[in-house]
């Protein structure tokens, strides 16, 4: 594409950055990039830190203006995370896994988070940030406030190219937001769960008002999580719900 990618230094968090800059700049066209090389206040789900020291790690947000309202765009994270596979399988070779809803995961460890914000109508046009961090090279004096199991792309793959890894992440993003937009998940859901990171595992999902186990069967065609409990599937969706193996 011929949008421009936009690079700082730092930042509070380049999802801020952007939507900020939708108030600013109405003409803000779809594609729009936005790199740090440091977040002051980069943010996870449910106002959650993510660590983002200066270096060689990637700070990202992607604008993207859709017509079809707030709902539709439910079933995104999906279509971005499998964008962010693309990339990496493209330009490493690698096979990442895939966490519902929006982590992405390298050996059982974190090494990337996808936080979509919207802004716009329920029905009707609405504005699209999308957001991801994915890590490439954590200086130490960070990764000591991350309290999970992650990675880096260096410690799998040994020295990366940014700017290459951006112009790809790029590219893959919006190949699979034409997908979305045109099929919706259609195609996407089982691409999906193959890649999927807890396929057949125990896993207990909370809702923040309750705790469900069962087994992980992947994802439906909504974008749901499906869980099975004494032979019954159940589906949950979007939202404040977090997935943890048993
Ligand atoms: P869920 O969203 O399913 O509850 P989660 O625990 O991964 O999963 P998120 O809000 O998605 O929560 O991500 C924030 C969490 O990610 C932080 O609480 C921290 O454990 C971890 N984290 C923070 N920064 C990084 C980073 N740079 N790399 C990997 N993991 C990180
Ligand atoms: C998660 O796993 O909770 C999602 C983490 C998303 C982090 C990225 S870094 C670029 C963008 N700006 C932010 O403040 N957050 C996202």
């Amino acid at each position: 594409t011929d949008c421009p990618i936009e690079y700082h230094a730092i930042v509070d968090s380049t999802n801020s950055e952007l939507m900020r800059r939708l108030q600013s700049d109405l003409n803000m066209a779809s594609g729009h990039v936005l790199v740090a090389e440091m977040q002051q206040a980069g943010r996870g789900r449910r106002g959650r830190t993510w660590q983002s020291p200066f270096g060689a790690n990637l700070y990202y947000s992607y604008y993207w203006m859709f017509d079809a309202g707030m709902q539709a765009a439910m079933g995104l994270s999906i279509a971005v995370g499998l964008a962010v596979y693309d990339a990496l399988k493209v330009l490493y070779g690698i096979n990442v896994e895939l966490k519902w809803p929006n982590d992405i995961y390298l050996n059982q460890q974190k090494l990337a988070g996808i936080l979509v914000e919207l802004e716009g109508q329920v029905e009707g046009p609405c504005h699209l940030v999308i957001g991801i961090g994915l890590n490439i090279c954590m200086p130490e004096s960070a990764s000591k406030h991350i309290d999970q199991a992650w990675t880096d792309l260096q410690t799998h793959i040994g020295s990366i190219d940014k700017n290459q890894l951006v112009v790809q992440l790029t590219h893959s993003l919006s190949e699979r937001l034409v997908q979305y937009k045109e099929s919706g998940l259609k195609e996407m859901v089982s691409q999906w769960n193959r890649l999927n990171a807890f396929k057949g595992e125990l896993v207990t999902l909370s809702t923040g008002q309750r705790q469900w186990c069962g087994i992980c069967e992947g994802i439906d065609a909504q974008g749901g999580i499906l869980l099975r409990q004494d032979g019954e599937l159940k589906a949950f969706y979007g939202g404040e719900v977090s997935l943890r193996k048993v």
